[in-house]
């Protein structure tokens, strides 16, 4: 008799509880539908995706207008590098320098170490003459550095399609103008 006293209660309970959860769980249904619909956002198609504002199906891209007039070597200004150690943009007109060939590298006439200073360009770094594999200094300019504009870009004045919020956070004031990555380069390893 007792027994069944117990498992008709345990039967009420185990129901009642199964029934508190059911309507929590509808109400919890019905308040994010409501949350959602008040914030619905404008519908974007699939069609309207993408950053080119045209339809993302159609190949027929217009490229986008860019003006790369810039001053010439030695009457540019240097931009500040975009985070420590990044390679520096081009500040100066690139034309008549690029494309650079095997028999062709204009960059070098100015940037060498041993001319920098004369022309007052920012001279090429101690890590674009290692060889990083062996760890080894070299006497020459790396081949893996050759092709400049492969890290350097030209800078052309375009509106950004979606704005840049990154801020770099320089931990000497002087990482802003060069780079010291040559000291940098085994810090936390040696
Ligand atoms: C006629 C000399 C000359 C030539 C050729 C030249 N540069 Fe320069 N470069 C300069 C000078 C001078 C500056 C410093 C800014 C200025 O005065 O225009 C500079 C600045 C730069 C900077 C920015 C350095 C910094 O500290 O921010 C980069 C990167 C650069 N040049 C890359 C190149 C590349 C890549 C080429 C080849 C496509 C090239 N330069 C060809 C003279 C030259
Ligand atoms: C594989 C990418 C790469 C190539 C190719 C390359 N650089 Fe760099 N360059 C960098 C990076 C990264 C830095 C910044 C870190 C450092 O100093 O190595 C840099 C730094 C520089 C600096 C700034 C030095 C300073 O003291 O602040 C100059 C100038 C420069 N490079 C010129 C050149 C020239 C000229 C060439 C072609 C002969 C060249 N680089 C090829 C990646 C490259």
């Amino acid at each position: 008799m007792k027994k069944l006293i117990l498992t008709a209660l345990s039967a009420v309970l185990v129901l009642g509880i199964s029934a508190c959860a059911g309507k929590s769980g509808e109400s919890a249904t019905k308040m994010d539908e409501q949350e959602l619909n008040s914030k619905a956002a404008p519908i974007v198609t699939e069609e309207e995706l993408g950053l080119r504002k045209e339809n993302l199906y159609s190949e027929e891209t217009k490229p986008v207008k860019a003006e790369f007039n810039r001053p010439a070597p030695g009457a540019a200004k240097t931009f500040e590098r975009s985070y420590e150690n990044a390679p520096p943009l081009i500040p100066h007109s690139v034309d008549g320098l690029l494309p650079i060939t095997k028999k062709n590298n204009a960059c070098l006439g100015c940037h060498m170490p041993d001319v920098a200073p004369s022309v007052k360009a920012t001279p090429i770094p101690p890590t674009h003459f290692m060889d990083f594999r062996t760890q080894k200094k070299l006497d020459h300019l790396a081949q893996q550095r050759f092709n400049c504009s492969q890290c350097h870009v030209p800078q052309a004045n375009v509106k950004p399609l979606v704005k840049n919020n990154f801020k770099p956070d320089y931990r000497r004031p002087e990482d802003k103008s060069r780079s010291f990555l040559i000291h940098d380069l085994n810090e936390g390893v040696k």
